[in-house]
């Protein structure tokens, strides 16, 4: 069985994260996704996400592509969740792209980035809707 993870904060859930997730998806026969914590988003990346953790995570669960999330609680434990999981393919959308060259040498898994779907984004939906 071949393994794929994926990060992100999935918060609003809209088309383009379905896109990543079915095309994630289409990379092996069982997809992880390391869903940020309010905290690490917060901490980390300045974001105040709409829906909680759980609430989040209720809805990546109830996805097809999706058959596992876990919690991402720091930028370093992706080298562990490759080895622990036992991941084939790591994948990110292409506003990732590069930057997660290194766990070519520091894990077997191959690294894929995705073209992201145009002209939508969690931050887009919030603008729009007068939400920032
Ligand atoms: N993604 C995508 N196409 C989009 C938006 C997101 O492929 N239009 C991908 C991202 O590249 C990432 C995953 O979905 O791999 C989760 O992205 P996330 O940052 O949670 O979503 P955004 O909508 O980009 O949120 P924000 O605007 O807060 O950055």
């Amino acid at each position: 069985m071949k393994r794929v993870i994926t990060y992100g904060t999935f918060d609003l859930l809209h088309y383009g994260h379905i896109n990543l997730l079915r095309r994630a998806k289409e990379h092996g026969d069982y997809l992880i996704v390391g869903l940020s914590t309010d905290e690490f988003n917060w901490d980390e990346k300045q974001k105040k996400c709409y829906f909680s953790y759980e609430k989040r995570k209720q809805l990546l669960e109830a996805i097809r592509y999706v058959d596992l999330v876990i919690p991402e609680t720091g930028w370093e434990q992706k080298v562990e969740d490759i080895k622990e999981y036992h991941i084939d393919t790591f994948v990110m959308g292409d506003d990732w792209a590069g930057k997660f060259d290194f766990l070519r040498d520091k894990t077997d898994a191959e690294v894929i980035y995705l073209p992201r779907t145009p002209e939508i984004s969690t931050t887009q939906i919030k603008k729009d809707l007068g939400m920032d």
